[in-house]
């Protein structure tokens, strides 16, 4: 079984770790055999599997839903659920909400998005022995008070800011940070100076792993990409399965070539 440890390990060798994200249990299967070190379960299912606009509409019960079936089909992967919108906004909330995802439904961490105000609910979680992964920079649960997604830490206070965070949940026992569309230099800093695992998506190659919606790696995410994103199923030259593009994606994710400058933001 891959766990906090083992990834630890990854990160000190200087090998990249991937991660993607399943909603069932016969995608889970294929990343199980293409070796996926991190299996998680987004709230993007909101937008790719329930058609929402967004991802706020997810729920608990939804959550729970989804992660049971990854877990039945689990057999070596970390497997990391997401509460959902408003599912944390006070401790007593999110710790019954990420008992829920833990003892109920298989996860063995619970992500969620924010630093500030948020870096105390962690620390509860942590207490209470509930690992936490951290998410900053493009917070989609929040895209409305963002104004759309839009790439973040662009202007020096942004970008001090989502260091200072990643650095306070790091104190509190935060061990793996989602950075999402961050300029690639900002996500290098805190990769080199925060001295927590990284995890990439549109913050370019120097975090410690990548994740990517599996429904865009696969091309089945209708209307326009992610520029972050690449649907590895179409570039394959020759045996076109699910398998063998996520097999590609993670020889990619270890050989430095995902992502590419074009997925990049400065
Ligand atoms: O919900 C999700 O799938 C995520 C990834 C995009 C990191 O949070």
């Amino acid at each position: 079984m891959i766990s906090i440890k083992t990834l630890r390990e990854l990160k000190k060798r200087n090998e990249k770790i991937t991660v993607l994200t399943a909603y069932d249990a016969s995608f889970t299967k294929h990343l199980e055999q293409a070796g996926v070190e991190v299996i998680l379960v987004g709230d993007s299912l909101g937008m790719v599997m329930q058609g929402h606009e967004s991802t706020m509409p997810v729920t608990v019960d939804d959550m729970v839903y989804h992660t049971k079936m990854v877990s039945r089909a689990r057999e070596h992967a970390l497997l990391i659920a997401d509460l959902p919108y408003h599912s944390y906004l006070n401790k007593e909330d999110a710790l019954k909400n990420a008992q829920r995802l833990m003892e109920e439904a298989g996860a063995d961490m619970i992500k969620f998005e924010g630093g500030g105000e948020f870096v105390a609910i962690a620390a509860h979680l942590i207490s209470n022995d509930i690992p936490v992964c951290g998410h900053l920079g493009l917070l989609p649960q929040s895209v409305v008070e963002l104004g759309g997604y839009k790439v973040q830490g662009r202007e020096k206070t942004a970008a001090d800011k989502i260091i200072e965070d990643a650095q306070a949940l790091k104190d509190v026992g935060v061990e793996m940070i989602v950075l999402e569309c961050i300029p690639q230099q900002l996500a290098k800093r805190i990769s080199e100076e925060v001295d927590v695992i990284t995890i990439g998506i549109g913050a370019g190659v120097d975090c410690s792993g990548q994740v990517l919606v599996l429904y865009d790696l696969l091309g089945i995410t209708p209307g326009k990409r992610p520029k972050f994103s690449k649907d590895f199923l179409a570039e394959l030259e020759s045996n076109k399965s699910i398998t063998a593009a996520i097999e590609a994606y993670v020889k990619a994710v270890k050989n430095l070539e995902f992502p590419a400058e074009e997925h990049c933001f400065n």
